[in-house]
C-alpha cells in the first residue's frame, strides 16, 4: 500500500484526478467506480476542469457506483445514482448510458445485488475505485464486522453512519436505515483502489486502516490486501500515522 501525504483536500483531489486523467488516456473506456459524500468531491471538480480545459478526452469513460439507498425514490435527489449523475456523470460531459450502478428501488433486493456484481464483471471489471473512508473505517458501506470476502450485498447502517450523513437530509429520520454495497471482496477486485481522507476527523480511522492490523472491525484495512492500493491523506487525516 502506497500511503500519499498531501497539504490539503485540494492538492488531494488534484493528486487523484491527473490519476484518473492519466488512466483514461491509457484506457479511454476505462470503467472508474466513483464514491459519494463529500470527501471525493475535489477530485470530481479537478477533473471536470481538466476536461473543460480539453487537458484529458473522457467522453469513452465509463462510470459505476459502489453503493445506493434502499427505498428512496426514483429521482430522489440523494439517492447516490441522482448524487453521481450530479457530481460525475453531468460534469464530465457523459451520458447516463456510460453508467452503471445497483437498483435501491428493486423489489427483491439480494437479485438486485447479485445483478449489480455480474454488470460489473460483463463490464471488464472496474479499472480504478474512489474510496472515501467513515469515521468508524468503512468503506463503500461495510460497516465494522463486514466480512473480508463480502460480495455486493445489503447492510443496514450503523447509528453512527446515518447520523454522519443527516446532513445531506433535511432530518435524521430521513435517512435510510439499509444500502446496497459493494462488498470489500468486490471492492478488492478493482485493479487499482485509492482512497481519499481529509481532516482531523479521518485521522482515527486513517491510522487503524493503513497501521493496525488487517481486521474485518476497521473494513478499510482490507486496502493492506490489495496489491495496488493508495492512500492519499491530507496533514490533518495524517495526524494519528507513525
Ligand atoms: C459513499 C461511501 C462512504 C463514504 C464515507 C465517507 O459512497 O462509500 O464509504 O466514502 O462514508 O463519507 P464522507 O466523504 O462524506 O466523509
Amino acid at each position: 500500500m502506497e500511503v500519499v501525504i498531501v497539504p490539503d483536500a485540494r492538492a488531494g483531489g488534484e493528486l487523484i484526478a491527473e490519476a484518473i486523467a492519466a488512466l483514461v488516456r491509457r484506457k479511454p473506456d476505462a470503467l472508474l467506480g466513483v464514491a459519494t459524500g463529500s470527501t471525493p468531491l475535489p477530485i470530481y471538480e479537478a477533473l471536470a476542469a481538466k476536461v473543460r480545459a480539453g487537458a484529458v478526452d473522457a467522453s469513452r469513460a465509463r462510470i459505476c457506483q459502489l453503493d445506493e439507498y434502499v427505498g428512496l425514490p426514483a429521482g430522489h435527489p440523494e439517492s447516490y445514482r441522482s448524487v453521481v449523475l450530479r457530481e460525475v456523470v453531468e460534469p464530465l460531459g457523459l451520458g447516463e448510458d456510460s453508467f452503471l450502478g445497483p437498483d435501491g428501488t428493486a423489489q427483491d433486493v439480494p437479485a438486485a445485488c447479485e445483478a449489480y456484481d455480474r454488470a460489473l464483471g460483463e463490464a471488464g471489471g472496474v479499472d480504478l475505485q474512489l474510496l472515501g473512508i467513515g469515521t468508524d473505517g468503512h468503506i463503500g458501506f461495510n460497516e465494522p464486522c463486514s466480512s473480508l470476502a463480502s460480495r455486493t450485498r445489503i447492510k443496514t447502517l450503523t447509528q453512527q453512519t446515518r447520523e454522519d450523513n443527516a446532513r445531506f437530509f433535511d432530518s435524521l429520520d430521513e435517512v435510510p436505515h439499509h444500502v446496497i454495497t459493494q462488498g470489500i471482496g468486490t471492492i478488492l477486485e478493482a485493479r487499482h483502489l485509492v482512497l481519499l481522507a481529509t481532516g482531523e476527523g479521518k485521522a482515527d480511522a486513517v491510522a487503524h486502516a493503513v497501521e493496525g492490523p488487517v481486521a474485518a472491525l476497521v473494513p478499510a484495512s482490507a486496502l493492506q490486501l490489495h496489491p495496488h492500493a493508495t492512500v492519499v491523506v491530507d496533514e490533518a487525516a495524517a495526524a494519528k500515522l507513525k
